[in-house]
């Protein structure tokens, strides 16, 4: 772990920048803030014909959950009501246009159990959910989040200044849950460039997935190479290679995609916001509302889709079977029918689930994971920084980007 002074911060740079190249597809460069257009567009109805991005004022395709498929209608949900009962009824809104096929079908992302229905899916899910409960918290932290958060901060702390997006924020998710693979520091950054490019990522897993077949560790692809699965004749049988490399794709991707935007945005909310920055640092205990909060307040995928499956009336739209449904999340989360004040980030506000990590059965794996990387990592810089604070020559940052929402760059002064 200590090689993590090594890791390249240009490539980071390159890789984690929702303005950059990576992930211009699915529209980092959108700079406005999209949460007017939503409310608007909310209060007009519950559900609209288009896809969120033309809906928001975006005319360049775009790519995310449910898209492109140019040849299927397209709607989206707004309120709070229409994205909970598309997320509770997976029958009429189902997670994938088509089944998924583990044996015959690509190893990807989406050929995964994120795509998959009833039973098959419960049962995929039941293999790795014993990993991601709560209270496995501490495993996660200890052998991987503490290690690699202290580290960071290490490589900055004696400047006085850093910038948290590149220096902070990217490298933890990612190397937690390729550390949990048992991959090297000097192949996480690989494993990030090249998750369009699956077989690339396979041939960084497969001997560690052999390694774990002979010999297991305390690590997730050790909980995939023992995990057993009953097929419907009842027949108990290990996972195939081919099922391992799927889920390491998806968590890979899962993992590594959205907890340091989620993070990043969080330290912004508090950077520019110094008197909650304090309570936080007086008082721990709030760091969990402010967490949670900030989920609610800027999820930062702000969008997932569902697949119609049959006709079927829908909060006063018709949705014909083979329609893509986007849930707008974002708009979801600050829907004044469940929160007074939507616009407002209130750490003192009532807790109540919001739809950050989505909702029904395909509800986040990861977000305890999630949870506890932020908080291990704010944690330690208040733990650390004294006098933590934007650093008032430079840009401020902003949030950005259309499907992957985040911050800008973060430069910090401390000391
Ligand atoms: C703040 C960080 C994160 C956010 C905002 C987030 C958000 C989401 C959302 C909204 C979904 C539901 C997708 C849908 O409705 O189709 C989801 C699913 C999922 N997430 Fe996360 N996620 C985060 C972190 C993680 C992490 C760290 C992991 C893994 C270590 C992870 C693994 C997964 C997996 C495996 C699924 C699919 C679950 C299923 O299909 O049953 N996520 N996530």
């Amino acid at each position: 772990m200590t090689e993590i002074a090594t890791l390249d911060r240009a490539r980071i740079q390159e890789l984690f920048d929702l303005r950059g190249a990576y992930l211009a597809r699915s529209g980092g460069g959108y700079q406005d803030d999209p949460y007017p257009a939503w409310h608007r567009l909310r209060e007009q109805a519950a559900v609209h014909p288009g896809t969120l991005h033309e809906l928001t004022g975006i005319g360049e395709p775009l790519m995310f959950a449910g898209l492109p498929f140019p040849d299927r209608p397209h709607f989206t949900a707004f309120s709070w009501a229409a994205c909970d009962a598309a997320y509770r009824d997976a029958e009429v809104f189902a997670s994938s246009p088509e089944p998924v096929d583990l044996v015959g079908g690509p190893s990807a992302v989406l050929n995964s159990m994120l795509s998959m229905g009833g039973t098959e899916h419960r049962r995929y899910r039941a293999l790795v959910q014993p990993s991601f409960v709560p209270n496995r918290a501490q495993w996660w932290i200890r052998n991987w989040i503490e290690q690699t958060v202290q580290l960071l901060i290490d490589g900055f702390v004696d400047d006085g200044r850093a910038e948290l997006n590149v220096d902070f924020c990217a490298a933890i998710p990612v190397l937690t849950i390729t550390g949990s693979f048992g991959v090297p520091v000097d192949q996480a950054l690989d494993i990030r460039a090249a998750l369009s490019q699956p077989e690339k990522v396979i041939e960084i897993i497969r001997p560690i997935v052999a390694a774990r077949r002979e010999s297991p560790g305390d690590d997730l692809i050790s909980v995939l190479t023992q995990a057993e699965t009953t097929d419907e004749n009842g027949v108990r049988h290990r996972l195939s290679d081919a099922e391992i490399y799927s889920f390491s794709l998806l968590l890979l991707a899962a993992g590594s995609g959205t907890t340091w935007k989620q993070m990043g945005s969080m330290i912004t909310i508090l950077l520019q916001r110094p008197d909650v920055l304090q309570a936080v640092r007086d008082d721990r205990a709030l760091l969990r509302p402010a967490i949670e909060e900030s989920l609610r307040w800027l999820p930062t995928d702000p969008m997932f889709a569902r697949y119609v499956t049959r006709d079927v009336e829908f909060h006063g739209v018709h949705l014909p079977k083979g329609a893509v449904l986007h849930l707008c999340l974002g708009a979801a989360n600050r829907d004044p029918a469940r929160w007074d004040r939507p616009d407002e980030y209130d750490i003192a506000r009532p807790l109540k689930p919001s739809f950050a990590f989505g909702g029904g059965a395909h509800v986040c794996l990861g977000m305890h994971v999630a949870r506890a990387e932020i908080r291990v990592a704010i944690n330690a810089l208040l733990d650390r920084l004294p006098n933590l604070r934007l650093d008032p020559d430079a840009e401020p940052p902003r949030f950005v980007g259309m499907y992957e929402r985040g911050a800008t760059a973060i430069p910090v002064l401390f000391g």
